[in-house]
């Protein structure tokens, strides 16, 4: 029997390519979104490159309980895939309730229906925001969290906090796993998905694409006197379909009852840091354009450093990041090209 994951947020950026890559698994989807931040294009995109035309899509909006009761009892859902999330680090700041709100009242919907129904397998998109900045590179999943920087990133804390406690007082029936996120970039090499930014974008690689097309004058690298070696801040940057593919390792895990614990974390980044500026230079390589950039003064809240020590997703789950930064750069230049009809 196939079994059945529901995937919230399931048109948004990593959500849409989630949802490939179960489907690709022989997973059956279902996509619940109230397209808050996206168009239905990636979903019309996963259609395209899964060949579902009659893949399931929910409209629906996971802080109406009433809602979400009823998706779980027209679907038989063997694991839940939580995006259905706002994600603006600056936004947050400044509207701090629209965040705690929207994110946590949506996730303590699905958890409630999850207990009611009798249990379920909840993964959790955390993020790498918890570890704030870190006082030894790369962390693990047992590096200490830090307070958050902002309620954006509190309402990642807190998720995972919930998710654990609600693990533990479930007496097995539910069961978690976190999986904290570095920086997802690129594009689905079919270039029918990527990311959709709405406005101008927060994220670096959207900002490069779109300075190279074109829609933007010049990027500004925040800082270049930072205590790193070229003096931009180091990230992890991840290839979404690589980041994509640890959800099905998880939710398999879970599924084929491999976890040892109710409630297990794993970070899902490459274990490779590169630099704003060594990003900018490998996107103009590969891509064979030459983008606008100047340096600008530090962006507030930003770490300096932080990159992944992925060694218990790659032992533990079996996953492994394989695509270098250059492939991934590529797809993300298709992306955008295919954006603007190029
Ligand atoms: C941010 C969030 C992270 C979230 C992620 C989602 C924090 C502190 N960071 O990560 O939680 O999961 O987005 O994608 O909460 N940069 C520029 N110019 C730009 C844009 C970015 O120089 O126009 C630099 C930034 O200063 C940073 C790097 O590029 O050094 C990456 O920035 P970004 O893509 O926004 O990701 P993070 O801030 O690392």
């Amino acid at each position: 029997m196939k079994k059945t994951v529901l995937v919230s947020g399931g048109a948004g950026f990593i959500g849409s390519h989630v949802t490939v890559e179960l489907i690709e698994a022989g997973y059956d989807v279902v996509v619940a979104d109230n397209f808050s931040n996206c168009d239905r294009t990636c979903y019309e995109g996963v259609k395209k490159i899964t060949g579902r035309e009659d893949l399931p899509l929910e409209v629906m909006d996971f802080c109406d309980l009433a809602a979400v009761k009823a998706l779980f009892a027209k679907y038989p859902i063997d694991a839940v895939i939580h995006f259905a999330a706002y994600k603006a680090v600056g936004e947050s700041v400044a509207e701090p309730l629209k965040y705690y709100k929207n994110n946590l009242t949506s996730f303590l919907n699905v958890l409630e229906v999850a207990q009611e129904k009798g249990g379920c397998n909840v993964l959790f998109s955390s993020s790498a925001t918890v570890y704030g900045e870190p006082d030894v590179v790369p962390v693990t999943e047992n590096t200490p969290r830090k307070p958050a920087t902002s309620p954006y990133g509190n309402t990642k804390t807190m998720c995972e906090d919930i998710l654990r406690d609600t693990v533990k007082a479930s007496d097995g029936k539910i069961k978690g796993i976190l999986l904290r996120y570095f920086n997802p970039i690129g594009a689905h090499p079919s270039a029918l998905i990527g990311e959709l930014p709405r406005g101008v974008p927060n994220n670096l690689v959207p900002f490069i694409t779109q300075t190279a097309i074109g829609k933007r004058e010049c990027l500004s690298i925040f800082g270049n006197d930072y205590p790193t070696p070229d003096g931009t801040c180091l990230r992890d940057y991840i290839d979404i379909v690589d980041l994509a593919k640890a959800h099905v390792f998880a939710v398999t895990r879970m599924m084929e009852g491999k976890m040892k614990q109710g409630c297990e974390t794993f970070n899902v980044g490459t274990g490779r840091p590169v630099s704003v500026l060594e990003l900018v230079n490998a996107f103009e390589k590969v891509n064979g354009v030459k983008l606008n950039y100047k340096f600008a003064p530090r962006r507030a809240g930003d770490v300096t450093a932080i990159w992944a020590d992925p060694t218990l997703a790659n032992t533990e789950m079996g996953w492994k990041a394989t695509r270098t930064v250059e492939e991934t750069l590529k797809a993300a230049w298709a992306w955008e090209k295919h954006l603007a009809g190029k």
